[in-house]
């Protein structure tokens, strides 16, 4: 039977809000709609007793403690306020941080505002599997070095980083460690002890909870992290970040974080199957088809694929059925190849025709199994009307063609 139409396999774009979430969700928006700041009525501490539930919620998740969570608007506004904030508190020990050429532009932007005011910002270069080299980031630290910002998991490929190793390398240089776990958040177990970072964001809508609220995590003990804040106002989250409190989406963001930390382990191994499948169904089929991506050390969901000889957007558009991204999705309007697979080492030609599938929660065999089909079909007739592919096949290579 044909599933309906058509397929989402952009997961790691956004993830619809799990049932139980919403439920959850609902009385804030009606009878229990106080405001967290009123602190004279019942209406107040209702809200303000959810707020804390939540907390309490998504601080087990990473294994931190309530205290540790600032509620923020999301994830792009936790890695502003976590790399801002630092670097403005920390500034009189140096001008200097060190990131990764993939992270994601709620990374790469805020360091390119710092480095228009002054700041030195290293940017790590990646292997062919997009892993950064912990003993690169032990080299590039020196004594002006405020903060390091390398993600969890990449958006893009999925790949992970050896976060715990250049936990460690931070902690023994007394550096910041900040980590976007945006992808990784409820796909792989975090603890943010062992892992030694000092700040980690979140965002609520990638792991099936409403879009437009996060959070940081900003440590309190050995040593305690401080951060200027980056949003003046009423002095809500402790000083931290004023604004009265999205109440129905942090409360969502609470129960999502606390059922993706039940189902996590169960989730990540049905994931890891279908997601093989999709792989191993494609590529059986279709020859000269390369993994973008670390082979094993990837998050459970995500495979990004680039199809040789194809257009990656003619591809797309063959794909109506399927709704995935494209190499150079995050760069919207533009066609630049994808930052993360340039820095891979990835030819152009191939980051052009590379498609990112990221499966998710309700993703299930039947999608897959029809995915397969029309990848293999649409990848076959783009083929049939390449003049590249058909040198190819006559042993010419048109990448060596004038
Ligand atoms: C790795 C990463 N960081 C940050 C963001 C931005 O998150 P938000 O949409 O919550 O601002 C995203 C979302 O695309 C992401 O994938």
């Amino acid at each position: 039977m044909t599933p309906k139409l058509p397929l989402y396999f952009d997961y790691n774009a956004t993830t619809p809000v799990d049932e139980r979430v919403l439920e959850a969700m609902l009385p804030f928006f009606g009878e229990d709609f106080g405001n967290p700041s009123s602190r004279s009525h019942a209406f107040g501490w209702k809200a303000e007793a959810a707020v804390e539930v939540a907390r309490q919620q998504v601080a087990e998740l990473i294994g931190a403690t309530p205290q540790e969570i600032t509620w923020t608007a999301g994830a792009t506004e936790s890695n502003n306020l976590a790399i801002k904030g630092a670097c403005e508190m920390y500034r009189d020990k140096g001008r200097h941080i060190i990131t990764c050429s993939t992270e994601h532009r709620a990374v790469l932007d805020p360091c390119a505002a710092l480095a228009k005011a002054g700041w030195q910002v290293t940017h790590l270069p990646v292997d062919e599997a997009g892993r950064v080299d912990p003993a690169k980031v032990e080299a590039a630290i020196t004594d002006q070095t405020v903060l390091i910002s390398i993600m969890a998991a990449n958006n893009e490929t999925g790949t992970l980083h050896p976060l715990a190793e250049i936990g460690r390398i931070a902690k023994q240089a007394g550096v910041l460690l900040h980590t976007d776990a945006t992808q990784a958040a409820g796909k792989i177990p975090l603890a943010v002890e062992s892992l030694g970072v000092a700040l980690l964001s979140l965002s609520a809508h990638k792991l099936y909870g409403p879009k437009g609220v996060g959070c940081l995590y900003v440590r309190r003990r050995s040593p305690r992290v401080r951060l200027a804040k980056q949003m003046h106002g009423g002095s809500h989250e402790r000083g931290l970040r004023s604004g009265t409190l999205n109440v129905p989406g942090i409360v969502g963001l609470g129960a999502a974080a606390e059922i993706a930390g039940n189902e996590l382990t169960d989730d990540a191994e049905r994931l890891v199957a279908l997601r093989d499948r999709l792989d191993e169904g494609v590529r059986s089929q279709l020859p000269e088809v390369q993994l973008n991506g670390h082979p094993t050390e990837r998050l459970c969901n995500t495979a990004n694929l680039s199809f040789a000889y194809v257009e990656g957007e003619a591809l797309m558009m063959k794909l109506s059925s399927l709704a995935v991204s494209s190499g150079s999705a995050c760069m919207s309007a533009s066609r630049e190849p994808s930052h993360v697979l340039k820095a891979m080492g990835v030819p152009d030609a191939l980051a052009n025709a590379a498609i990112r599938f990221s499966l998710g929660r309700p993703t299930t065999v039947e999608e897959i199994d029809f995915a397969i089909g029309a990848i293999v079909q649409a990848v076959r007739e783009l083929r049939a009307i390449s003049p590249l592919y058909e040198l190819a096949r006559e042993g010419i290579d048109p990448t060596r063609l004038q």
